[in-house]
């Protein structure tokens, strides 16, 4: 009974030790040109149902840019390298969010608005697409546009490549509660003194 007890505490405290993690992947958007001040960030954090995707630039001049994932994680030739934009339903071009998987490149993101002061900021929740299963953002490239992405085809008509950043691939601790392996299995919970409370 003791040992059974020991042998219980042991495997209690692994699954407790096992970090529990989510796929994170994260970009860092830098200037195209030698002489530009475009930086950013991108996070990518995956669930079962797609990616959502939060970006901050600055040093980017006011107004609508075109961003979106491109297929190969290549900055080089002022961010051409990257190829077009990630297509793996060879579909037309659109607002994957809005037009959905038939009627939209996975790589569609639209535009990041961008203030006066240089910055601008993007939260989106893109359905389908991935870091860790196909199809798989992980390793493409994101590029921030010259112009406005205008959903016209074949590419939105957003000009040149400003920004450029490779998506790789991080593991990050999730939020235990998330996490099913974290869940304290029934039989180890052992009820609280609740002091007793009349109803009223
Ligand atoms: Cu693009
Ligand atoms: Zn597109």
């Amino acid at each position: 009974m003791k040992r059974n007890l020991l042998v219980q505490t042991i495997i209690t405290s692994l699954i407790f030790a096992l970090p529990a993690y989510a796929s994170v992947g994260v970009a860092t958007i830098k200037g195209t040109k030698d002489a530009s001040a475009v930086s950013g960030d991108v996070t990518i954090t995956e669930t079962d149902k797609g990616i959502e995707v939060e970006v901050k630039v600055a040093g980017v001049p006011t107004g609508k840019h075109g961003f979106h994932f491109h297929e190969v994680g290549n900055c080089g030739d002022e961010g051409n390298a990257a190829g077009g934009h990630f297509n793996p339903e060879k579909t037309k071009h659109g607002f994957l969010p809005q037009d959905g998987y038939q009627n939209a490149h996975a790589g569609d993101m639209g535009n990041i608005v961008v203030t006066p002061d240089g910055t601008g900021s993007l939260k989106q929740f893109l359905p389908g697409v991935y870091l860790t299963k196909e199809p798989s953002i992980g390793g493409r490239a994101v590029i921030l546009h010259d112009k406005e992405d205008d959903f016209g085809q074949p590419t939105g008509n957003a000009g040149g490549r400003i920004g450029c950043g490779v998506i790789e691939l991080k593991e990050a601790a999730a939020d235990n509660a998330n996490d099913p392996s974290k869940h304290v299995p029934e039989a180890d919970i052992v009820p609280a003194e609740v002091p007793h409370m009349d109803v009223k």
